[in-house]
C-alpha cells in the first residue's frame, strides 16, 4: 500500500474548491472545503417548515424568485409570495409530502426567514447535511454558493451576506436526473428530491478546526497518527490533541497552510471491534477553538485473501441497505430511523452493512460507530456512467472528496466504495483508476473496494471474476444474481467460482424477490418460499468459496423504485428486501440470520 506524500495530501485537500468549480457551472462561488464534524459544533437549526414553490418551467431565476419579492400594486409586480406559499418539512423529501409532487422531478424554491444576531469575531457558514441534486442558495439575495450531488455535505460561507436581525435564505432544489451527473439516468432507486437532511448555521471562531484525521497506525497498533487542518489560518497556530480516559495528549503548531501532523503513543488502548464498539472521547483545541469528538481507533488492511480486522481474520457479516425510512414513506434521516434500521440488521446477526449506492446520513454511520457494525460507503457511480466526460468525472471527484472529509473519524468505516456494476471499457477503467488513486490519497488507512457485475461467465455454471478493475483494489465486491435473474437456485449447487487475483472478495449482492404473506412451492417465483430456496443454495453455494470473507445479500428491506411495476407484487416497490416496507421478516430472513450466527459462534470459539 503506497504512503501519502504530505506536499501531496496538503495539495489534494486544497484542491476542492477547484474540483468542485470544474464539476459546477455558472453560479457565484462553489461552496467552502468541508468543516467537519458540524454535530459537536456550535450550530442554531433551520430544520422544520420552509415555504416552498415548485418550478416546472424552470422560470424562477428569470422571475428571480431569489429576491423573496412580496406582493405589491407597483410594477414590476411580482407573481409570486412565498409567505403566503405552503410548506414543507427540511429536513425531508418533497415525494412524501405532497400528494402533487410524489413524482415530480425539477426545481422546488425552499425559502425561510430566521432572526440571527452574529456574535463577534464569528466565522458563520449554511451548513446542508445534503440536497437533492443540485442546489443554488441565496441569503438576503446575495448568491451564496451552488452544490451538485444529492447525498454528500456542503457549506456556503455566511458571513458577510448576514444581517444583524431578518435574514432570508432561499435554496432552489432540482433533482432532474441527466446523462453525464452522478448517478446517471437510470438508477434503481426512489429519485427523492429536496432539503433531504439537517440544515444548520455554523458558528466558528476566525481561526477554526476544520478537518482533522485521526487513526490507529496500521503498522503500529500502539500509535495513533494524524492531521489537524485549520481554517482561516495564515499563520502558524499552537493546537493540542487529548485523549482524557487514556491520560493521553500531545501538541503539535501548523505550518501556514494550517496543516499540523501527529503522533500519539496508544498505549492502554482498547481497539473498535464490532463485539466491542469503543468510543474515545478526543479533544483538540487550538488558542481560539476547541471540538470534541467521538472516535474509535481500530486497523483494517488485507493480506492475500484475507481480511483483517486489529490484525485478525474477520468475516464480513453483511446486509446491503437503501436509505429510506421506516413506519413512513420518504428518505430516511436522523438517528431514530438509523438505529432501527441497524438495529435490524444487528438482529440479522450481522456485524457489517453496505450502505447503497451512495453515502447516508451522517447519523447512520454514527450510529454504527455505537452499535458495532462495519461499513462499506459508496459513491453513486452507478452503471452507466458518461465515463468519457471530464466534468462527470469531476462531480464523481468531489462526491467522493465530501464523502471522505465527512466520515473518515469514523472507525465503523472500513471500506470506501468507488462505483456499482458499471459496464468495462477503457474509458471506464481509466475513470474508476483515477477515484482509486484519489481514494488511497485522501484516506491511506481503509481499503478501497468497488462492486462488479463484470465476471467472465462464458462456461456454463463456471465464474470467474477477472474484472481488470479488481487489480488496483484492495477487497473486489461482486454482484451475481444466480437463481433469480439467471438460471434457478439449483444451477449454484454445480457453480464453480475463480479467479486470477489473490485478494479478498465479498458477494456484495445476491437475492431475489418475494412478496411478503405470498407463499406457494419453492419453484414458485415472488413467493416467501422461492425467495428462502434462493438463499439456501447462495449461502451453501458461497461458503466453499475459499477467497469469499464477506457477504451484503440485496437487500434488508423492500425499498421504492420506479423500475419495479409488476401490479399485486412489486406495486413501485423492488421486493428483494428479507423485511417488507412495513416492517414484517420474510422467510429468507431467517435463514441469513441462522447462516449469520453460526458463523459469529465460530468466530467466538475461535477467540476463546
Ligand atoms: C443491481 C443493483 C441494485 C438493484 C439490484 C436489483 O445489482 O446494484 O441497485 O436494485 O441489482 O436488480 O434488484
Amino acid at each position: 500500500m503506497q504512503s501519502v506524500k504530505p506536499v501531496r495530501l496538503a495539495k489534494m485537500l486544497s484542491c476542492f474548491a477547484w474540483i468542485s468549480m470544474l464539476a459546477l457551472s455558472s453560479f457565484a462561488q462553489s461552496p467552502s472545503s468541508p468543516i467537519q464534524n458540524v454535530v459537536n459544533r456550535k450550530t442554531i437549526s433551520l430544520n422544520g417548515d420552509w415555504h416552498y414553490i415548485a418550478d416546472p418551467h424552470e422560470e424562477g431565476t428569470a422571475r428571480r424568485y431569489y429576491l423573496n419579492g412580496k406582493l405589491s400594486g407597483t410594477r414590476p409586480f411580482v407573481e409570486y409570495d412565498f409567505n403566503a406559499s405552503p410548506t414543507l418539512r427540511v429536513p425531508g423529501d418533497w415525494n412524501f409530502q405532497r400528494p402533487e409532487l410524489q413524482l415530480y422531478e425539477g426545481t422546488v424554491w425552499y425559502q425561510k426567514s430566521f432572526d440571527y444576531h452574529a456574535p463577534a469575531n464569528t466565522h458563520v457558514f449554511l451548513y446542508f447535511g445534503a440536497a437533492n441534486y443540485h442546489a443554488r442558495v441565496w441569503l438576503n439575495e446575495k448568491p451564496l454558493c451552488e452544490h451538485e450531488g444529492g447525498f454528500t455535505p456542503f457549506n456556503c460561507e455566511a458571513t458577510a451576506a448576514l444581517q444583524d436581525g431578518q435574514n432570508v435564505v432561499i435554496v432552489s432544489v432540482n433533482d432532474a436526473r441527466h446523462a453525464d451527473d452522478i448517478p446517471s439516468l437510470r438508477p434503481d432507486w426512489f429519485n427523492y428530491g429536496g432539503l433531504t437532511r439537517d440544515v444548520r448555521i455554523v458558528e466558528v471562531p476566525r481561526q477554526f478546526i476544520e478537518q482533522y484525521s485521526i487513526q490507529l497506525d496500521r503498522k503500529n497498533m500502539g500509535r495513533i497518527n494524524g492531521w489537524i487542518r485549520l481554517g482561516g489560518a495564515s499563520t502558524p497556530q499552537k493546537l493540542s490533541l487529548r485523549i482524557p480516559e487514556l491520560k493521553l495528549s500531545t501538541e503539535a503548531t501548523t505550518d501556514n497552510q494550517g496543516l499540523a501532523r501527529f503522533t500519539l503513543n496508544a498505549s492502554g488502548l482498547q481497539l473498535w471491534s464490532p463485539e466491542k464498539p469503543k468510543l474515545y472521547r478526543v479533544e483538540i483545541s487550538t488558542e481560539s477553538d476547541q471540538i470534541v469528538d467521538e472516535i474509535g481507533f481500530r486497523t483494517i488492511e488485507t493480506r492475500g485473501t484475507d481480511i483483517l480486522l486489529n490484525g485478525r481474520s474477520i468475516f464480513l457479516r453483511g446486509i446491503d441497505m437503501h436509505e429510506e425510512a421506516v413506519n413512513r414513506a420518504g428518505r430516511a434521516h436522523g438517528e431514530d430511523d438509523a438505529r432501527t434500521l441497524l438495529g435490524w440488521a444487528k438482529e440479522l446477526g450481522c456485524n457489517f452493512v453496505r450502505l447503497a449506492h451512495y453515502p447516508h446520513d451522517e447519523s447512520m454511520i454514527r450510529m454504527a460507530d455505537r452499535l458495532g457494525l462495519m461499513v462499506w460507503s459508496e459513491i453513486p457511480v452507478y452503471q452507466g456512467i458518461d465515463f468519457k466526460n471530464p466534468q462527470t468525472l469531476a462531480k464523481a471527484q468531489q462526491q467522493l472528496t465530501e464523502m471522505i472529509a465527512r466520515d473518515r473519524n469514523r472507525a465503523a468505516i472500513v471500506l470506501w466504495s468507488v462505483s456499482n456494476e458499471t459496464p468495462k471499457s477503457a474509458e471506464r477503467n481509466a475513470f474508476l483508476h483515477q477515484l482509486i488513486v484519489m481514494a488511497r490519497t485522501l484516506d491511506p488507512t481503509r481499503l478501497i473496494t468497488t462492486a462488479t457485475n463484470q465476471t467472465n461467465a462464458t462456461e456454463p455454471h463456471k465464474r470467474v471474476f477477472d474484472d481488470p478493475i479488481i487489480a488496483d483494489l484492495d477487497v473486489f465486491g461482486v454482484n451475481q444474481y444466480i437463481g433469480w435473474y439467471e438460471g434457478v437456485p439449483a444451477d449454484l449447487d454445480i457453480t464453480i467460482w475463480s479467479t486470477p487475483y489473490n485478494k479478498p472478495m465479498i458477494v456484495s449482492e445476491f437475492g431475489g424477490e418475494s412478496k411478503y404473506g405470498l407463499h406457494g412451492a419453492a419453484s414458485q417465483r415472488w413467493t416467501e418460499e422461492y425467495q428462502e430456496d434462493i438463499y439456501k443454495h447462495q449461502i451453501a453455494a458461497l461458503r466453499k468459496i475459499p477467497f469469499l470473507r464477506g457477504t451484503s445479500p440485496w437487500i434488508l428491506k423492500d425499498f421504492r423504485s420506479p423500475h419495479r411495476q409488476l401490479p399485486g407484487i412489486q406495486d413501485g416497490f423492488n421486493r428483494k428486501g428479507l423485511i417488507s416496507e412495513s416492517g414484517e421478516r420474510k422467510k429468507a430472513f431467517y435463514v441469513l440470520q441462522r447462516f449469520y450466527r453460526e458463523l459469529a459462534a465460530q468466530t467466538s470459539a475461535r477467540a476463546q
